[in-house]
């Protein structure tokens, strides 16, 4: 490495510890914040208004700020996970234009959704101070109605990354060991073994599937007031549920359509929060947190090297089925 190379990493480094420590005083910013009411329209049920008004801001923020934290001290402590080998020059295809484009159209979907939800439950607090209460009013509008259009897009994601990435994310006994030697990820120079999804990757594809479907399914019944009973009939099949597994849960089964609407709209908050927490640790992993990572969504390409430390059954199935086909090439297809 040269020195004006050596020079920049060492600047990148510190500039990512400066953006870890920030990020560390954020999350427990964010996770002290007394959170409050935010002068929504009431509900009639008193425990579901408790959670809404009080639980679920006041122990959503300690969340979102716990999981910003923790991203933060894992990265002080292991830092960047390098490409141990160094780049190899070489790429594999990762992913074709069909997933990137659904990915994308998922993610940018749900990042909307993601800060005009947040406007719901945090805006009069953080950004009405800032901008003052015309200003929040107007923005305020502006998030309601985008925030109901991107919903349409996530679903619209949501459904096309389904269909190449199902079979990928069905379990395998070789989660057992990736899980157990925590993805190679924690102990520099450990690997896990990994087909194109690892043991993490599958968790949070059905995360983010079957939490999506949820809050996807709850906004559609707020947006359709009193003409479904939804949560009824989810109540309804967890009790079946718990009939089988020899719990019994006793959850409501008769709500009336205000009831179903109270229940929407708590269930949508909690899994809304939920599934942003979960997208935080993801955004991290494949930006600051794994080098050579992101260009898997970028490009579509991946470095060899990258490819075989963390997903190394993957790539060793891509060169060989490439080897088989074609004499060596600069890059392989998949
Ligand atoms: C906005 C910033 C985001 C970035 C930079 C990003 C980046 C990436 C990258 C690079 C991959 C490929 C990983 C691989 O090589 O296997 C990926 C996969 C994936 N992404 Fe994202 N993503 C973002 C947001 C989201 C959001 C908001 C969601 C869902 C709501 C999401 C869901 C997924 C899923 C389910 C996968 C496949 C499983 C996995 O690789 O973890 N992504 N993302």
């Amino acid at each position: 490495m040269d020195w004006a190379h050596a020079r920049q990493s060492t600047c990148g480094l510190a500039h990512a510890r400066a953006f870890a420590l920030i990020a560390l005083v954020f999350g427990l910013a964010a996770g002290a914040m007394a959170a409050e009411a935010q002068g929504l329209a009431p509900l009639q049920n008193e425990s579901l208004r408790r959670v809404r008004d009080d639980l679920l801001p006041r122990y959503g923020a300690w969340g979102l700020g716990g999981v910003v934290v923790l991203l933060a001290v894992f990265f002080l402590l292991r830092g960047r996970v390098a490409i141990e080998l160094g780049w190899a020059g070489l790429t594999l295809r990762r992913f074709g234009r069909f997933e990137r484009a659904a990915h994308w159209l998922l993610a940018l979907s749900f990042v909307v959704l993601a800060l005009t939800g947040l406007n719901v439950l945090y805006g009069r607090q953080v950004l009405l101070p800032l901008v003052g209460a015309e200003a929040w009013a107007e923005i305020s509008s502006w998030a309601a109605w985008l925030h109901v259009r991107a919903g349409f897009g996530f679903m619209g994601g949501l459904a096309l990354i389904v269909l190449p990435w199902l079979r990928h994310a069905l379990p395998s006994w070789r989660d057992i060991v990736w899980l157990a030697k925590g993805g190679g990820l924690l102990v520099r120079g450990s690997l896990a073994p990994a087909w194109k999804f690892n043991a993490g990757q599958k968790v949070l594809f059905w995360l983010v599937l079957v939490g999506g479907l949820a809050v996807s399914l709850t906004g559609v019944a707020l947006l359709s007031p009193f003409r479904t009973a939804l949560m009824s009939k989810v109540f309804a099949g967890v009790n079946a549920l718990g009939v089988v597994v020899g719990l019994a849960p006793g959850l409501p089964v008769n709500l009336t359509p205000s009831q179903e609407m109270e229940h929407s709209v708590v269930w949508h908050g909690i899994i809304g929060l939920g599934l942003i927490g979960v997208v935080i640790g993801h955004i991290y992993m494949r930006t600051l947190g794994l080098q050579g990572a992101f260009r898997a969504m970028a490009s579509g390409e991946v470095d060899v090297n990258w490819a075989r430390q963390h997903h190394s059954l993957w790539a060793d199935r891509q060169l060989e089925e490439a080897e088989s086909e074609a004499p060596p090439r600069a890059t392989l297809a998949e």
